[in-house]
């Protein structure tokens, strides 16, 4: 089966080809270039920004596939969560090019599709589910941090999710304090890196209480009493580092033990990570520490494959597709706020 997937929820333009398993082509055409001067993402301007890309991105990954669309099988597309207009712009174009075509297609829930990311792998990048174990799933991105117990193939269940902040965000909060450029995540990293993680102690919001749930904005909020209260630090190298260190450690050391202590009471044997934030260094080494040190197998999108992108709505979309899904063209609807089950 071959299909033609895209995915429009938030700031990034992505057009994939995946057939039976394998990602042809994989075409991410990002926006935080425009929305850096704003300091974070601008519905209008992304939506107008997808409507520019959507065809030259979606033709490039036809051409990089070497796939013309008379041989398309079905084409899928993100149907939700994300921003309404954006969502809109990929799901309406995909849907009406099923139609002209006469095949099927498939709206695809965004969360779902990052629970399968991880499976990818290679070069180029082709689904492994031979090796799929049911899992626990942390996805950890600038919109949303949750835990998804992924029982089995196309079977999950949602364990919690951030009640507040998500982990990207209080990244991208933090560094904006520090006057980093958006998205902050990465440029905090950097910093961090060489910073000592013990300087500072903040705090672990809800990590001793017995739910899957997250909470960030008052660790964003101590960072900002903590730099209230001592203004030199802005002006101090060594100490910005020191806070970067150590606000990245106390988000770090929530995922990281929140995820393992769901692994250990579900009694599974896998850890999947993706999103956003699972780029980040320190928390893929922690994760996979922790993974090791209790006995179950980590396994981590690739860092390419961690940020938004359409293979993995493709991939999802085919099992879905396979397994005798689909929507009558012209039929589907976003489903901006869709919560994952
Ligand atoms: O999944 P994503 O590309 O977009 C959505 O939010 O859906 O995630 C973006 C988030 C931003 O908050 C960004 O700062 C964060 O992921 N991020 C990182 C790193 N790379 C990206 N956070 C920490 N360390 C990183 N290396
Ligand atoms: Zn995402």
């Amino acid at each position: 089966m071959t299909i033609l997937a895209i995915e429009t929820s938030c700031d990034e333009t992505s057009a994939a080809v995946v057939q039976s398993g394998r990602v042809l082509s994989n075409v991410v055409s990002s926006q935080i270039q425009l929305h850096a001067e704003y300091g974070g993402v601008v519905p209008e301007l992304a939506t107008r920004e997808h409507l520019r890309n959507l065809a030259p991105v979606t033709q490039t990954a036809l051409r990089e596939a070497n796939v013309t669309v008379d041989r398309l099988d079905a084409v899928a597309a993100t149907r939700g969560p994300g921003l309404p207009s954006a969502l809109l712009v990929g799901l309406k174009s995909a849907e009406a090019l099923a139609f002209a075509l006469r095949i099927p297609f498939l709206g695809i829930h965004h969360h779902e599709a990052h629970l399968y990311s991880p499976w990818l792998g290679g070069s180029p990048p082709a689904a492994d589910f031979a090796s799929f174990q049911p899992n626990v799933s942390l996805i950890v991105s600038g919109g949303h941090t949750m835990l998804v117990h992924v029982e089995a193939e196309l079977k999950h269940r949602l364990l919690g999710s951030t009640v507040d902040d998500a982990a990207g965000e209080c990244f991208d909060k933090v560094a904006k304090m520090i006057g980093l450029p958006y998205p902050g995540g990465p440029a905090l990293e950097k910093l961090a890196a060489e910073g000592d993680s013990h300087a500072f102690a903040f705090p672990r919001p809800m990590l001793n209480e017995a739910n899957d749930d997250f909470s960030f904005s008052g660790l964003k909020t101590s960072v900002r009493y903590c730099l209230r209260d001592d203004p030199a630090i802005l002006s101090d190298g060594r100490r910005l580092r020191d806070v970067c260190a150590s606000a990245q450690a106390a988000i770090v050391e929530v995922l990281v033990t929140k995820t393992l202590r769901a692994v250990r009471r579900l009694n599974v044997g896998c850890v999947t990570a993706s999103g956003g934030v699972t780029c980040n260094l320190v928390l893929r080494k922690e994760l996979v520490g922790a993974c090791r040190n209790a006995g179950i197998v980590p396994r981590l999108a690739e860092r390419t494959l961690c940020t938004d992108n359409a293979a993995m709505i493709g991939v999802l979309a085919e099992r879905k597709l396979l397994g005798g899904q689909s929507s009558s063209p012209l039929d589907t609807d976003i489903a901006a706020s869709w919560a994952l089950a």
